[in-house]
């Protein structure tokens, strides 16, 4: 069976828009820092649609003692078609359970990822509530199990509420006159009908889109992302094996001083260091992935090795 293939295309019923495809960010770099070798065992946070997981596991060749989790069913049912004949652990859950569950269990790992947000098919099935610019709901669940919708809090929560949520997790200056004009604008249904809300905030062109940085702080809070991953760094630093890599790839400037933060605890240039920092700043990606993966402008890879 071949795993080695790196871009996936998931073919979408015929009202899901578009053939989605996610390939995986910085991978070249992802298998430098681990540096997968035969035997090893393998935790992937985000499994996702299985890009890097293949290819470590290529090079592992150990699916028995390996787990993928992801709380989205959709990646779980790609992950199940990729990998379901091979004895690999497949867990439908979100990163912090399913690490206290192997915890739990006394498991451990030699090698560990986690490859944070959200994937190219979140992005691109207006069904989701996740892209901008379409005629989507207010969704934004990674995990359609959850109550918690975007809806739930631009339609419920109160105008200082949705601020702060702007602020903090968007950092979005103009936070306080966006959540007046959704609030003065209820009820909205659709992401296009927000998105036009709160462009009437930024009048004139920009690059990106004004509602670019309102929208990740909403998706952020609905789906309770850096909670988990506070909560998450420690259980994943306790679960890697004495000599096994941990690599960790975040798109937020808020995630990425979480990681850098929990690596320095225990880690850094101290002698009685518990782990050792393969990377000293974070790697992003270079000129020629961009060409052809935008996605990973944003992405930044710090890696460690545990004494
Ligand atoms: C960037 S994608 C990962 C892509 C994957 N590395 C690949 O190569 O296909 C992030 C994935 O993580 C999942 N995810 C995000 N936060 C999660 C969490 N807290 N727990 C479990 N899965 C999560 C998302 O559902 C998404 O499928």
């Amino acid at each position: 069976m071949i795993h080695g293939i790196f871009k996936i295309k998931m073919h979408q019923k015929k009202n899901q828009n578009k053939d989605v495809v996610h390939e995986p960010v910085l991978l070249q770099e992802v298998l430098q820092c681990l540096s997968p070798a035969k035997g090893e065992s393998y935790l992937d946070l985000t499994a996702g649609y299985g890009g890097h997981a293949s290819a470590v596991l290529a090079q592992t060749g150990n699916y028995r003692d390996s787990v993928l989790v992801d709380r989205d069913q959709n990646a779980i049912d790609e992950l199940t078609q990729q990998f379901g004949s091979t004895g690999i652990s497949l867990t439908h859950s979100d990163f912090l359970s399913a690490s206290a569950d192997l915890v739990n269990q006394g498991k451990h790992f030699d090698l560990i990822l986690a490859d944070l947000g959200v994937s190219s098919p979140h992005l691109d099935r207006d069904d989701r509530g996740f892209a901008i610019a379409s005629h989507g709901p207010l969704d934004m669940r990674m995990d359609n199990r959850q109550t918690l919708t975007a809806s739930d809090i631009v339609n419920t929560y109160s105008e200082t509420a949705i601020a702060e949520i702007l602020i903090q997790y968007g950092e979005e200056p103009k936070a306080r006159q966006i959540a007046r004009m959704i609030v003065e604008n209820r009820p909205l249904k659709t992401t296009d009908e927000l998105a036009a809300v709160i462009a009437k905030a930024w009048p004139g062109h920009s690059r990106v889109h004004p509602a670019t940085r309102s929208f990740q702080a909403l998706r952020i809070a609905v789906n309770d992302e850096l909670h988990l991953l506070t909560e998450a760094l420690p259980r994943w630093l306790e679960l890697l094996k004495p000599g096994g890599r941990i690599a960790v790839i975040s798109f937020h400037s808020l995630e990425d001083r979480l990681v850098k933060q929990a690596f320095k605890e225990v880690g850094g240039e101290r002698y009685d260091a518990d782990l050792r920092l393969i990377t000293k700043r974070p790697i992003t990606a270079s000129q020629n992935e961009l060409v052809h993966n935008p996605r990973a402008r944003s992405a930044k890879l710090r890696a460690a090795v545990k004494k």
